[in-house]
């Protein structure tokens, strides 16, 4: 997933284009690049790595545009190299194009050019596009009263198959920028005497709060006093002018060292925000505004299915044991990408969730747009408003977390439990749960935000735990129930910062191979609560210490460990067990956290990973 920002007002663009892209790089951080729009033509810089070396490279060249196009790049076709980096620029040196998303058939359109007589400098699809818009534009007459440089980049579009989000700068053009979307987001942003163009809110949230959420196939014309939205049949689009309710620096590391460390220690305030205003303490149940269904259409709900990516797939996971425990509810879970192709035969009263923190991941969006094409109820746990998933979902439940930067995410995952957990109660309330179970459940999420205080205490011990641990090339995560959804999360965020591999079992599970890894060199992080699996998880962590595996133990704070079984023993506080997997993933993140640090990861932008991905 890349970024784009394009600016047309009053302004210099060029230092408001790299400050976006800044703002945007934990989308996609192999290269960066501009054009601007200046008397001589269209200019542009770019450069394999991050933001700033394009900063550096700009530095030495004043430039008095106010118009201009930017894009930080995650490679999908061609590798990381200046020529593939973005801007493109049609081999005339008419057009100007940054380009979120993949076109499918660039290569019967690349063919069709060279046909042509058009050439290429890179490996990317991107640059097919922006000479099939010169090919459209070389065709259009110039003197009819129609926008030559729109219905170019409109016909264009028409023949393309796949996605996309663009701008598009014209060197014949040059107080106009046209954007689109199809698949890939775009926000346009309605600033006085001045519009922005960006993948994402945060690039564009210094200049504006005002924004539009472009629709798929809707092209955006702009000029430095005016918009103009159509849609995919020419029809005028009346925008819909949202207004973003969070602030900048939600979006600023601020005293943390890392998005992901801010991120983490600030999961007692999002979760805060994730509850605010969604008690029924009447009632001993939640409320929620966007659900979109009655009690009476929740009741004839016979099973759901709950699909996600990644982080967001573990959070589905919890789900299933919440709503199964506290509603009595069937729940399944897909991977997205899996749901999309898989064709399963769903129950007719089923109804699907999504979750998905960016609401923009392509495989979850498919997996929406085929469950509503197949006539099921669909809602989704989102976080950021206005997102293609948000939009096209029936109903659902924005978490009100802020912007999560880090690429790896955290407090997002903790909302989406506590977003599920409060599902969980909803319905269980709906259903056979009672006024006083209902009432505990309540207490017990409202006293999350205290209790996620003060497990982050445990920083300090994990930090040495970590610098202990650094080395290892291998871990296995272990839980039970509820818990081994979480060792799944803390694997996937040890492996996706810090590049070491590890591995998520049902804790009972070990014994049927995975214990053959176990060694001095292969550690094991254990959750060990005290709950009712507390003793057989116990004896697993005696197989692992019986075969010379060190043990790390994220244990309750009555739980009782024979002595020495665990090598390293953090406790995290008693709690109800609906909340229980929120406070045992707490330990899991600071971890990863840590060791990443220790082995000089660059934690916010880990290799090859972007923060939603919107390729397939
Ligand atoms: C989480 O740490 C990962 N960065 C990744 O697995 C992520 O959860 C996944 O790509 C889904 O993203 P989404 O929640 O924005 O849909």
């Amino acid at each position: 997933m890349c970024g784009i920002i394009g600016y047309i007002g009053k302004q210099k663009a060029a230092p408001i284009l790299i400050e976006g892209l800044k703002r945007l790089e934990y989308r996609g951080y192999d290269s960066a690049g501009l054009a601007l729009s200046e008397p001589s033509g269209l200019f542009v810089c770019k450069k394999t790595g991050r933001v700033e070396k394009l900063a550096q490279s700009m530095m030495g060249r004043s430039s008095g545009s106010t118009r201009g196009i930017s894009h930080t790049r995650w490679a999908t076709h061609g590798g990381v190299s200046d020529e593939n980096a973005h801007p493109h620029l049609s081999s005339d040196g008419t057009f100007a194009l940054t380009h979120n998303g993949v076109i499918e058939n660039f290569g019967s359109i690349k063919k069709f050019l060279l046909s042509k007589g058009y050439t290429f400098q890179s490996q990317t699809d991107s640059e097919v596009l922006v000479n099939l818009i010169a090919y459209h534009y070389a065709k259009e007459p110039k003197d009819g009263d129609h926008n030559p440089f729109l219905e170019a980049v409109r016909r264009a579009l028409f023949h393309v198959e796949g996605t996309y989000g663009i701008a598009v700068m014209c060197r014949d053009f040059p107080d106009q920028l046209v954007g689109a979307r199809k698949g890939s987001p775009l926000i346009l942003g309605v600033g006085k005497e001045e519009f922005l163009l960006a993948s994402d809110v945060a690039a564009l949230i210094t200049h504006t709060q005002n924004v539009v959420y472009l629709k798929d196939n809707e092209i955006v014309s702009i000029t430095p006093d005016s918009f103009h939205i159509a849609n995919g049949t020419r029809e005028n689009v009346s925008p819909i002018i949202d207004h973003i309710d969070w602030k900048i620096e939600d979006s600023e590391m601020g005293s943390y060292a890392h998005f992901m460390e801010k991120e983490i220690f600030e999961q007692p305030a999002a979760l805060e925000n994730s509850m605010r205003g969604r008690f029924s303490d009447d009632n001993s149940t939640a409320n929620f505004g966007g659900l979109n269904l009655s009690a009476q259409e929740l009741r004839q709900v016979d099973r759901i299915l709950f699909c996600g990516c990644g982080t967001a797939w573990h959070a589905c996971l919890i789900a299933e044991y919440l709503i199964e425990r506290y509603a009595r509810i069937p729940v399944e879970v897909e991977y997205a990408s899996e749901f999309r192709y898989r064709n399963a035969p769903l129950d007719k009263n089923t109804l699907v969730f999504v979750i998905s923190q960016s609401g923009e991941t392509i495989d979850t969006l498919a997996a929406l747009r085929e469950a509503k094409r197949k006539g099921y109820r669909t809602m989704a746990i989102v976080n950021t408003v206005g997102s293609t998933i948000a939009r096209e979902s029936d109903g659902g439940i924005y978490q009100h977390i802020g912007p999560e930067i880090g690429v790896a995410s955290t407090k997002a995952f903790t909302s989406q439990l506590l977003v599920s957990a409060m599902i969980a109660l909803y319905l269980g309330r709906l259903r056979d749960m009672s006024f006083t179970d209902g009432r505990d459940f309540t207490e017990a999420l409202k006293s999350l935000p205290e209790l996620v205080s003060k497990t982050l205490e445990l920083a300090p011990k994990i930090k040495k735990i970590a610098s202990e641990y650094k080395d290892h090339a291998d871990f296995l995560f272990l839980g039970r129930q509820s818990l081994f959804p979480i060792a799944l999360e803390g694997a996937l965020k040890l492996k996706e910062i810090s590049y070491i591999h590890a591995e998520g079992y049902p804790a009972a599970e070990m014994k049927h191979g995975p214990i053959a890894l176990i060694s001095e060199d292969c550690p094991s992080v254990f959750l060990a609560p005290q709950d009712d699996m507390f003793h057989k998880v116990l004896g697993n962590m005696q197989e692992v210490k019986a075969r010379g595996g060190k043990i790390i133990a994220i244990g309750s704070e009555e739980a009782e460990f024979p002595e020495d079984l665990p090598d390293h023993l953090l406790r995290i506080p008693e709690c109800h067990p609906a909340v229980l997997p929120i406070l045992a993933t707490i330990p899991l993140q600071l971890l990863s956290y840590y060791i990443a640090l220790e082995k000089g990861c660059d934690v916010d932008k880990p290799r090859n990973l972007a923060k939603s991905v919107t390729v397939e």
